[in-house]
C-alpha cells in the first residue's frame, strides 16, 4: 500500500491526508502542488505505513483532513472512531516530529459540552458524544508527540464533494412543504473553501491551537432559513438522534483576523452549485 502512494508522489513536499473528503477537496485547490493521498492511499490507523510513508517521503507539512466524521456511527463504532480520530493523528505526529515537518490536524467545535457561551481555543474541553472524544483524543495525541504542530478547530463544515447540511436542506426543501429545523442549537457554519484558503496562514504562525470558522454564528435554523423559504423551527427534542449534540458550540477565534460572514459563503456556495 506504502508502495502504490509513493508511485502517486509528485515533486512536492506538502502532503495531504483525507483528500477525497469535503475539506480535502478543497484543499487540492489550495495546494495545486501537493501530494494527495486518500484512504485507498495511506489508512492512518496502519502506524507502520504511516512511518514508512512520511519517513520516505520526506515532505515538510503533512495536512491531515482524514476523519471518521459520522457522529451517530462514532456512537455504534467506538473503537473504529478512536482509532481513525483518536490514534491516527498520533502516529502521524510522531512520524512528522521524525521527519522534521510541520503537522496541521483538523479538529471541532464538538470537543466540548456546548454549554458555555462561545469557547476560545485554550477553554477546557469536555466533549458529550464519542466522536468529540475520539477528536479530543486525537488532539491530545498530536500534542504529546511533537512540537510543531497546527490543530484546527472549525463547525459545521460544508461544500462540494461531501455530505452536508446545506445539500440536504436544499433537497428536502424541493421535496416538502416544509422543512422543521432544530433551532436550540448553535454554532459557525463554515465553509470548506474558506476554511481551505485560510490554512496557508495557520502554517505560517506558531504552533498552537487555532479557531477558524466563517463568521457569524446562528442556529441550525437560522442557517437553513438563510437559503430556503420554507424552514420551519422545531426542538432538538423532537429528532431524537444516537448521538448528543452540544448546545451552544460557537468557537471564538481569538488569535487570527476573521472569515468572511458564513450567509456571504452559503451564498457563494450555492451559487456555485447552481453553475455545475
Ligand atoms: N464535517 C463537519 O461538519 C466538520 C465539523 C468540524 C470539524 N470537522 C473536521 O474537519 C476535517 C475534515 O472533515 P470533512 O467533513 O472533510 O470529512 P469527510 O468529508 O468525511 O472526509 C474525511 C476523509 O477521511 C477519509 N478517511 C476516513 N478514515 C480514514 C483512514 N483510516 N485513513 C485515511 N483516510 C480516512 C475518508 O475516506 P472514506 O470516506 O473512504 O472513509 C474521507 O475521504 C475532519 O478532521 C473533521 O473531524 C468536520
Amino acid at each position: 500500500m506504502v508502495v502504490a502512494a509513493i508511485k502517486k508522489v509528485k515533486v512536492s513536499k506538502v502532503l495531504i491526508l483525507g483528500a477525497n473528503g469535503m475539506l480535502g477537496h478543497a484543499l487540492q485547490k489550495v495546494f495545486p502542488d501537493a501530494t494527495f493521498l486518500g484512504h485507498a492511499d495511506l489508512d492512518i490507523t496502519d502506524e507502520k505505513s504511516v512511518k514508512d510513508l512520511i519517513n520516505l517521503w520526506h515532505p515538510s507539512v503533512v495536512i491531515n483532513a482524514a476523519a471518521y466524521t459520522d457522529v451517530d456511527g462514532c456512537e455504534d463504532n467506538r473503537d473504529h472512531a478512536f482509532a481513525v480520530n483518536g490514534y491516527g493523528p498520533g502516529y502521524l505526529a510522531a512520524a512528522c516530529t521524525q521527519a522534521g515537518a510541520v503537522l496541521v490536524h483538523y479538529s471541532t467545535d464538538y470537543i466540548f459540552d456546548g454549554t458555555r457561551p462561545g469557547y476560545q481555543e485554550d477553554d477546557p474541553p469536555n466533549p458529550i458524544n464519542a466522536y468529540g472524544e475520539s477528536k479530543l483524543m486525537g488532539e491530545v495525541s498530536v500534542m504529546k508527540n511533537m512540537e510543531n504542530y497546527r490543530i484546527i478547530r472549525t463547525s459545521w463544515l460544508f461544500g462540494a464533494h461531501g455530505k452536508n447540511f446545506v445539500d440536504t436542506i436544499l433537497s428536502l426543501s424541493r421535496q416538502m412543504e416544509t422543512v422543521r429545523v432544530v433551532n436550540d442549537q448553535v454554532g459557525k457554519p463554515t465553509y470548506t473553501v474558506d476554511l481551505a484558503r485560510a490554512t496557508p496562514g495557520i502554517i505560517s504562525r506558531a504552533p498552537g491551537i487555532y479557531h477558524i470558522t466563517n463568521d457569524g454564528q446562528c442556529s441550525w435554523y437560522e442557517f437553513a432559513k438563510a437559503f430556503i423559504p420554507n424552514a420551519i423551527p422545531c426542538m432538538t427534542a423532537e429528532f431524537p438522534r444516537r448521538a448528543k449534540r452540544p448546545a451552544y458550540s460557537v468557537l471564538v477565534n481569538t488569535k487570527t483576523p476573521p472569515l468572511r460572514h458564513w450567509r456571504e459563503a452559503v451564498f457563494e456556495y450555492i451559487q456555485s452549485k447552481e453553475g455545475t
